[in-house]
Order: structure tokens, then C-alpha cells, then sequence
């Protein structure tokens, strides 16, 4: 069976029993994975924003979507400020210090304090160092020497920049120049193209890895396509929601990683994940998309 009947399959069972959620765990399809450049290791395609539920300090909600995203073989959890206590008590209270990879920003200037919430992330997630401490790149830049010191000295595997948008473009490039960014965080879906430009062809070139904010250009999106039918055509690359289509334009861009889905809707996590199964469209699909969109939002 391939993995996405499966996964359909184990959906449809999951809505049937919703009041044992989310007890459809460990038989469930697991989500493709892509290399993380020149290391050993890998990312699965869909990852979660720093949703409200983390915000709010909402334990419940917050860990049935992350376990959603577990269990579908998903393991990036974007999350900053005290979100990523949340995050990460959510994690180890999953048992999942292993299996989850947390993307949090940290602020380079006071090296005392980012230190100081480094180590109480460490405690509560249970993690022994961090997976990605990464920044706002007004901070990253000036400070990307303690953020490479942060790295040599083994408290995070990976340092990055993280930004949503074209002005800032620039000096993320500037630092990526460096040779010595393990990550880039930019804003790419089909109503905000930009990145297509010069970020992330510098991306692939300098072999940095790539994650996606504001999918749904922070829901926007679903207030555009509200009324619009989905084209039949989506069919043709196992579209089957407006979300799996955004999410399947920016998944099938050559320096795509991984992508950030902010939900504090367990169902809808279901359905962005959906979009890391079957097929992706094509160079040729993608332009059709790109109208189609443009024939809705002009
Ligand atoms: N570094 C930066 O500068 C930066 C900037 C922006 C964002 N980010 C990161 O990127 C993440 C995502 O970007 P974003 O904040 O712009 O959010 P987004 O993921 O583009 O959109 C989130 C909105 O979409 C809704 N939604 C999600 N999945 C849905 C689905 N399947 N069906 C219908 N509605 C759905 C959510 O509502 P529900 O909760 O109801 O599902 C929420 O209102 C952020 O959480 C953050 O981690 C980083």
C-alpha cells in the first residue's frame, strides 16, 4: 500500500475515533524526509509554526497537535519566546526529546540571558543540546560571532536566520555569505513569490537548508480561496484541500527542506501533513497553480 492510501486510510480512522485521540500512533505513514546539506542527517517535508496553543501556554492542544506531527513521522516545531517552554515540556512529556526538533529563536545580544533560556529548554524538553537556535537576522548579523560560539562549543547543533520578509532578504544573504549558516527561515507560497529570486537559489548554492514560513501568509490564504472551488486538476498531484495546495507549491521548490504550519487545529494538522504524501506538481503544474492563484488574488 502506498504511503499516502495509508495515510488517508489511518486519517479516516483517527476521525472515526476522536475521542481516543490521538491514539492512532505507531502504525500511522511516516512523512518523506530530505537531507539536511553536508550532514548525515534529515528533516521530514512538514513541520509546525509557533501556533497560539504555545502561546497561550494551552498544554492539551498544544500536545495533540505535536503529537499529530510525531506520529506521522514529523519532528520540526518552530517556537519562540515562551512558546518554547511550552514546546518543550509538551516533548518531554511525549518522551520525544529524540525524535522532535525544535527551531528557536534566540535573541545574540545579551549572551547571558539567551544562555540562560538555552539551558532551561535544555531542562524541560529534555533534550541534551539544542537542535536549531536561529534569529531574526537584525540580531544574527551583528551577533553571528557568539551564535557561531554558541555552535563550536556544542550547545546548538545548528544556527540559522529566520525572516518573513523581502526587505530583509539582504542581510540574510549577507550572513548566509558567510559560509557559516546551517539554516535559512524565509516567507515563499504562492501569493508571496519573492524568495524564488535570488534567497533561495543562494540557498541551494551555498547548501544552506531551507524552511518556509507563512504558508498561508498567516491565513490569509483560506480568506482568499473562501468560495473558490479546488480545480479538478489538483486531483493530478493528490491535492485534496486548498492548505495541501499551498503546501504542495512550496514543498516542490528544489531548495525546500521542510515547511512551518501554524495550527492549533489537530484536524488541520492532519491536513497539512497530507500534503507531505503522493505527488508533488511539476515545473509545469506549478506555473498553472501560480495563474490559477493569480486568477483568484490578481
Ligand atoms: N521568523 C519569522 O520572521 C517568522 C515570521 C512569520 C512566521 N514564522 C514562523 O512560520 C510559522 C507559520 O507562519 P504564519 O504565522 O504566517 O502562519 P501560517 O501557517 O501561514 O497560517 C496560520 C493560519 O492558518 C490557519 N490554518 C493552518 N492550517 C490550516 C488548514 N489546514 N485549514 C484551514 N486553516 C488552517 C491557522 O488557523 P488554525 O489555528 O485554526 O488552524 C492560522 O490562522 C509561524 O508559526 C512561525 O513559526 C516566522
Amino acid at each position: 500500500m502506498s504511503d499516502r492510501r495509508e495515510f488517508l486510510r489511518l486519517t479516516v480512522a483517527a476521525a472515526a475515533g476522536a475521542a481516543a485521540w490521538p491514539a492512532i500512533a505507531s502504525v500511522s505513514a511516516q512523512l518523506p524526509r530530505r537531507p539536511i546539506p553536508g550532514t548525515d542527517d534529515s528533516l521530514p517535508i512538514i513541520g509546525l509554526g509557533n501556533s497560539n496553543a504555545f502561546r497561550e501556554g494551552d498544554v492539551e492542544t498544544s500536545t495533540r497537535v505535536i503529537s499529530t506531527l510525531l506520529e506521522h513521522g514529523g519532528s520540526y516545531i518552530d517556537c519562540g519566546g515562551s512558546s518554547r517552554f511550552v514546546v518543550g515540556e509538551v516533548v518531554n512529556q511525549l518522551d520525544a526529546a529524540d525524535s522532535a526538533f525544535i527551531g528557536s529563536y534566540f535573541a545574540g545580544a545579551d549572551d547571558a540571558a539567551a544562555r540562560a533560556d538555552a539551558e532551561r529548554l535544555l531542562q524541560v524538553s529534555g533534550k541534551p543540546q539544542l537542535d536549531l537556535m536561529h534569529n531574526y537576522p537584525e540580531d544574527a548579523v551583528p551577533n553571528w560571532d557568539r551564535f557561531r560560539a554558541w555552535k563550536d562549543e556544542g550547545l546548538t547543533r545548528y544556527i540559522g536566520v529566520a525572516r518573513h520578509r523581502k526587505e530583509a532578504y539582504p542581510q540574510m544573504m549577507e550572513v548566509m555569505r558567510t559560509g557559516t549558516v546551517d539554516f535559512l527561515q524565509v516567507n515563499y507560497s504562492l501569493l508571496e513569490t519573492e524568495a524564488e529570486q535570488e534567497i533561495l537559489p543562494l540557498a541551494m548554492d551555498l547548501g544552506v537548508a531551507v524552511t518556509i514560513n507563512r504558508p498561508f501568509i498567516n491565513g490569509r490564504y483560506f480568506e482568499i480561496v473562501r468560495g473558490h472551488d479546488l480545480p479538478g486538476w489538483a486531483a493530478e498531484f493528490d491535492c485534496e484541500s486548498w492548505a495541501q495546495f499551498s503546501l504542495k507549491f512550496i514543498l516542490s521548490h528544489p531548495a525546500v527542506n521542510c515547511v512551518l504550519t501554524e495550527t492549533a487545529n489537530p484536524r488541520h494538522a492532519e491536513d497539512n501533513i497530507g500534503a507531505g504524501f503522493g505527488r508533488m506538481p511539476d515545473a509545469e503544474t506549478r506555473a498553472r497553480m501560480l495563474d490559477h492563484m493569480r486568477s483568484i488574488a490578481p
